[in-house]
């Protein structure tokens, strides 16, 4: 009697937010690309099905999108493409109002979907929408991580922790933080700190940091060339922010945990002042 074949089962990563703009799917379109760089098939899904830009971001014009699939009027394959660095790309729909509240067949065909990629892809990442509507709950519901992006903007800080919260009750997805837009890690540990304070304080359990992200004007310079600022400017701050984070979730760096603690007149080593 032959053993049956083991089926792949990548791992589902969402990138949300509480605020809007606070960098989510530059994250989610340069994380997929670091970890492809690392050798790892990733597929990235625009779930902001309704406003989506992970296309625009990358300069890309499909033709079909994610709602073609969730309505049954195409297959996956019909409508994913290849993105920078061979990451296979699945766009959403920008301005179609039908797509802003899924119905059950829609969740139960993203479901699907979710679980198809899965068995060909080592990650699965998904760019989400802002905030806790029923589409973004629904879509991590799918997801085996959350990263909560965050700037530090008290309101992005406040947002992320009303989103963990939810999440918290409603997923049973590993939360992790990023911290976007920072000069160096002692700004991304203050943001991280806020959030994890209250996370015990409130929920029990404290969160996981994954890293930040530098603020860079090379990012900005990326979103404008509609390129991945990991291939764009690849010796900019930011990218290697990025590669790092990469490593980690893929696991070959240190294991996401507590924010760097540093004392007074304590200096980083460089790459972790600069992106730890
Ligand atoms: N680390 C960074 N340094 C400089 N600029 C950044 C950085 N991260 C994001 N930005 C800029 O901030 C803007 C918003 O980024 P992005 O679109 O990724 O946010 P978002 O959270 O996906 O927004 P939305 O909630 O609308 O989906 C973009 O113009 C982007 O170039
Ligand atoms: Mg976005």
């Amino acid at each position: 009697m032959t053993s049956p074949v083991p089926t792949k089962s990548g791992t589902v990563l969402a990138v949300a937010s509480g605020k809007g703009g606070v960098g989510k799917t530059n994250v989610a379109v340069n994380l997929a690309v670091a970890l492809a760089r690392l050798g790892r098939a990733v597929a990235l899904i625009d779930a902001d099905f309704g406003l989506g830009n992970v296309d625009v971001m990358l300069g890309l014009s499909p033709d079909n999108h994610i709602g073609h699939v969730l309505n049954a009027d195409k297959t996956l394959e019909e409508i994913m493409l290849p993105g920078p660095s061979g990451v296979q790309i699945v766009p959403a729909a920008s301005g179609l109002r039908t797509m802003t509240s899924l119905n059950a067949s829609q969740r139960h065909r993203l479901s699907a979907t979710m679980a198809q990629l899965r068995r060909s892809m080592e990650f699965v990442l998904i760019d989400t929408a802002s905030g806790i509507s029923d589409n973004v709950i629904d879509t991590l519901q799918l997801a085996d991580r959350v990263l909560l992006v965050t700037n530090l903007d008290p309101s992005a800080v406040v947002d992320a922790y009303a989103t963990a919260k939810v999440v918290t009750s409603s997923c049973r997805a590993e939360l992790g933080i990023v911290v976007n837009g920072v000069r160096d890690a002692q700004e991304a540990s203050l943001a991280f700190r806020q959030l994890d304070v209250a996370s015990v304080k409130f929920l029990g359990r404290s969160m996981k940091y994954y890293g930040f992200v530098a603020d860079d004007p090379a990012v900005r310079a990326a979103t404008l060339a509609q390129r991945a600022v990991v291939e764009h400017e690849p010796q900019s701050a930011a990218s290697r922010c990025f590669r790092i984070l990469a490593a980690r979730i893929a696991g070959m760096g240190p294991a996401p945990g507590q924010a760097p603690r540093l004392g007074l007149g304590e200096v980083p080593p460089p790459e972790v002042s600069q992106c730890a």
